[in-house]
């Protein structure tokens, strides 16, 4: 960046023109979404306010980003934030940032509790930022969630995350191995909400270098065939669902028919049924615990 006056308007350009040259993908939004966060305004002040020219402190800082950005930092992870159900959530390399496929798995979940007149009880397993657990808390009043993760680093933030949006005492988190805090539970849930991890190890290699340096391995990776995790919740969610309880996981578009067979075997289920996400895309997994 070179040492001469700026405005918003021409940091804008010039920030967008290198991002573009240097392949950044969405090069203007990103150029957008630092500049706004470092202000700590919206991105309509920068529309408003292109002629505001920039402090030299303002600049010293804005190069570091561009330098992070550059080297294939995610923008949420620069700016800490990221949008989830239309509510913030805090985020960092310690959690996945929530993606919008995993508004279908809330959407099922809506669908499947309906308007509940009695308290329901939710389990989110791997709860990660929270975004599952907290956008829940926020949709439902009867509701007592528990929220666990393997990594106390995600639970932390996870717990935040629930005091931003104003619903921590819906919510109990536990830091835990998958199921292990919960199988001899004389209560059990209404329904297991989990996104699992789910990349197989030659998907892995193959992600963008955005996800595959910066976000967190244990969030991603299901192990050779990436079903390792998705295989142990169908074999261990019926032991915490109560009857006519349903566990609604999110999963890889191209493990339909793997999980489809999985379900089936366990003989643990009534009955499931696979949601597409907005593109079309085999997403989330539905199975009511007999
Ligand atoms: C794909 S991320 C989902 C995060 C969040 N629920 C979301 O949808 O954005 C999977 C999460 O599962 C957690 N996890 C991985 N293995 C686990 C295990 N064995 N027991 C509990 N949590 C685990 C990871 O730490 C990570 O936070």
């Amino acid at each position: 960046m070179p040492e001469e006056s700026w405005t918003i308007l021409k940091l804008l350009h010039w920030t967008t023109d290198y991002f573009k040259k240097n392949k950044v993908a969405e090069p203007r939004t990103s150029a957008e979404v630092l500049l706004a966060h470092l202000l700590s305004e919206d991105r309509l002040f920068l529309y408003l306010n292109y002629d505001r020219p920039m402090e030299a402190t303002e600049l010293a800082t804005f190069r570091t980003f561009v330098k992070r950005r550059l080297e294939g930092e995610p923008n949420q992870y620069i700016t800490g934030m990221q949008e989830f159900w239309s509510l913030p959530f805090r985020v960092n390399p310690d959690v996945l940032i929530p993606r919008p496929e995993t508004e279908v798995l809330l959407e099922t979940v809506l669908q499947f509790l309906g308007s509940p007149e009695t308290e329901v009880r939710v389990l989110d397993l791997g709860t990660g930022s929270g975004a599952i657990a907290v956008a829940l808390a926020r949709e439902f009043d009867l509701i007592r969630i528990v929220a666990t993760d393997s990594s106390m680093a995600a639970v932390k933030l996870a717990q935040e995350n629930a005091s931003l949006n104003q619903v921590e005492s819906k919510i109990h988190f536990v830091c835990a191995d998958m199921f292990s805090a919960f199988s001899h539970l004389p209560r059990k849930f209404s329904v297991v909400a989990t996104n699992p991890p789910y990349v197989s190890q030659a998907e892995f290699s193959k992600l963008s270098r955005e996800i595959r340096d910066y976000e967190p391995r244990h969030a991603l990776d299901g192990g050779p065939d990436g079903l390792a995790a998705i295989r142990h919740i169908i074999e261990e969610a019926p032991a915490v669902l109560s009857q006519g309880g349903a566990l609604i996981m999110e999963m890889g578009a191209d493990q339909a028919e793997s999980v489809s067979t999985l379900v089936r075997d366990s003989q643990r289920y009534e009955s499931y049924r696979i949601i597409k996400d907005y593109s079309g895309l085999d997403r989330v997994l539905i199975a009511v615990n007999k």
